[in-house]
């Protein structure tokens, strides 16, 4: 059936509401490190060991995302596991490198509250490549782009808004982590500039 105009998905409704919701909200993300250093080489690693995502919080082209989840192979990627150590994550319940293949959409959700329950449980993502031309993520009414390789972003992922797209012509790897954080975290997040780590 052809959308209508108002009416795009199920029972979501166009409204002025919705276009506006985000209006003059401040950013939502705080870049809490950058990583410096080479791991093109951890990233074949990754390529090579990639299965297609089982999960996806969205319906829209799922199988143009694929995951290699870090502890499922110990040692093969020792630098994208440092970086979880340097950030101050202990127990990891994500550690996923996610590769976005082009035509990739995670539409707009926020992650479900009950996996955040604990406020010793943080996410970051870590963007592994230059954000190509086409590679966006969002979040809440702040669009990111064209970021440098080893950002670390963090965000208040039950209360914002966020989605990816990929309308480069490249694969978009990034690396989400998740799990419970000691004190280096939180001093991550208390610094006012980013904390600059060499690899
Ligand atoms: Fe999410």
């Amino acid at each position: 059936m052809v959308p209508s105009k108002f009416e795009y998905f199920g029972s979501d409704t166009y409204d002025q509401e919705r276009l506006t919701i985000f209006k003059n909200q401040e950013n939502p993300v705080k870049i809490l490190a950058k990583f410096q250093g080479d791991w093109m080489d951890e990233l074949d690693t990754a390529v090579s060991l990639a299965t297609k995502a089982e999960y996806t919080p969205s319906e829209f082209h799922p199988e143009y995302l694929y995951v290699v989840p870090l502890f499922k192979h110990p040692g093969k990627m020792p630098k994208l596991e440092k970086m979880a150590r340097l950030l101050g994550f202990e127990k990891l319940s994500i550690s996923n490198v996610q590769m976005q293949r082009p035509g990739c959409v995670i539409s707009k959700h926020t992650d479900p509250a009950e996996q955040f329950e604990n406020p010793k449980h943080k996410q970051v993502i870590i963007t592994l490549t230059a954000g190509e031309h086409g590679q966006i993520l969002g979040f809440n009414n702040h669009i990111v782009s064209h970021w440098e390789p080893g950002t670390v972003m963090y965000t208040d992922y039950p209360n914002v808004w966020h989605f990816t797209a990929n309308a480069s012509w490249h694969t978009r790897p990034i690396l989400l982590i998740a799990g419970e954080i000691n004190d280096t975290f939180q001093s991550l997040l208390d610094n006012n500039e980013p904390t600059i780590f060499q690899l």
